[in-house]
């Protein structure tokens, strides 16, 4: 919306692609097409359509391969809240995180929507963790089990002289080196969003600076699909994992929604709701 990061242009060079934003849903299935096998109308479904978008709407129509049954249990508001982030937590932290019992883990930006389940199920892993987000957001790391917390309007995480066993980077702005810096040897940086500085010193530069100490600093590139979210969803279904809703928005309310967002309020997840 705004064209920041500057790689927002890949959603459209002068105007967006896709007029109509939003991409994790859920709800119930209206009607198929003529081809489709795995749904049929009344059954209730999650997805993330991020690349279809559209979300931001009563109807929603996307290939039924974005589409996976919801989970049992689950609300369509807890439904919708996981898709993304869910994936972003579960590979950053598990599959390309390797977190185990006793390592030390560094979120940044983990008092939004992605950083929520990350920290819970870096705990979960056993990890010890610190959560880094704005002095708003410090309690709510906590209460989430953060084990240390650190404002990043006042500190900067790269030079209090600590160092991690992972650095999951929500929010990158610092430079690749100063992120080495905080890393152990062996130490893995996954870079998940932030600015174009740091994304292309991590895809240039980030592939050899470690390697000496064997340290791994790379993209994560999250495989979308809620297809792909299994672990996740069963430890929310145990109730091992919550999902925090900070504000539920109508859906003529989406601007106010994207801004409460925008200004740096909400803890976990914001909701639109769609009657
Ligand atoms: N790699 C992938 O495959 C992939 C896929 C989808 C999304 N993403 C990216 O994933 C990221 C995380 O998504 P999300 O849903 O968790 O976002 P979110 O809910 O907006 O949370 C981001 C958090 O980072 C904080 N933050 C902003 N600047 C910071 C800084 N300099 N240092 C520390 N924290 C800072 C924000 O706080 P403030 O309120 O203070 O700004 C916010 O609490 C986004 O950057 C998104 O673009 C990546």
């Amino acid at each position: 919306m705004r064209c920041k990061p500057l790689y927002s242009l890949i959603g459209g060079p002068f105007r967006p692609r896709h007029h109509i934003l939003g991409s994790d849903i859920a709800g119930r299935v209206e009607a198929v097409g003529r081809n489709a096998t795995r749904f049929r109308p009344g059954q209730d479904v999650f997805a993330d359509i991020l690349s279809h978008m559209g979300g931001f709407a009563e109807s929603v129509c996307v290939p039924e391969t974005a589409l996976a049954p919801m989970p049992a249990g689950m609300t369509y508001e807890e439904a919708a809240a996981l898709p993304q982030a869910g994936a972003i937590a579960l590979q950053g932290i598990q599959d390309k995180g390797r977190v185990e019992p006793g390592q030390k883990v560094l979120i940044n930006g983990a008092g939004g929507g992605s950083g929520m389940y990350a920290i819970q199920l870096a705990k979960l892993n056993g990890a010890e963790v610190t959560g880094v987000d704005n002095a708003e957001k410090l309690e709510f790391m906590r209460s989430l089990g953060a084990d240390h917390v650190i404002d990043y309007t006042r500190d900067d995480f790269t030079r209090n002289g600590r160092t991690y066993d992972l650095i999951l980077d929500l929010a990158a702005h610092r430079p690749a080196f100063a992120c080495k810096g905080s890393l152990m040897p062996g130490g893995r940086y996954l870079y998940v969003g932030g600015s174009v500085a740091t994304l292309l010193q991590v895809l240039l530069i980030g592939p050899v600076i470690g390697r000496a100490e064997g340290q791994k600093i790379r993209l994560l590139a999250a495989r979308q699909g809620a297809r792909h979210l299994a672990p996740i969803v069963e430890l929310c279904q145990a109730g091992k994992i919550a999902t925090v809703i900070d504000r539920r928005y109508r859906l003529d309310e989406v601007p106010e929604a994207l801004r409460y967002l925008g200004e740096g309020h909400a803890k976990g997840k914001v909701i639109v709701i769609v009657k």
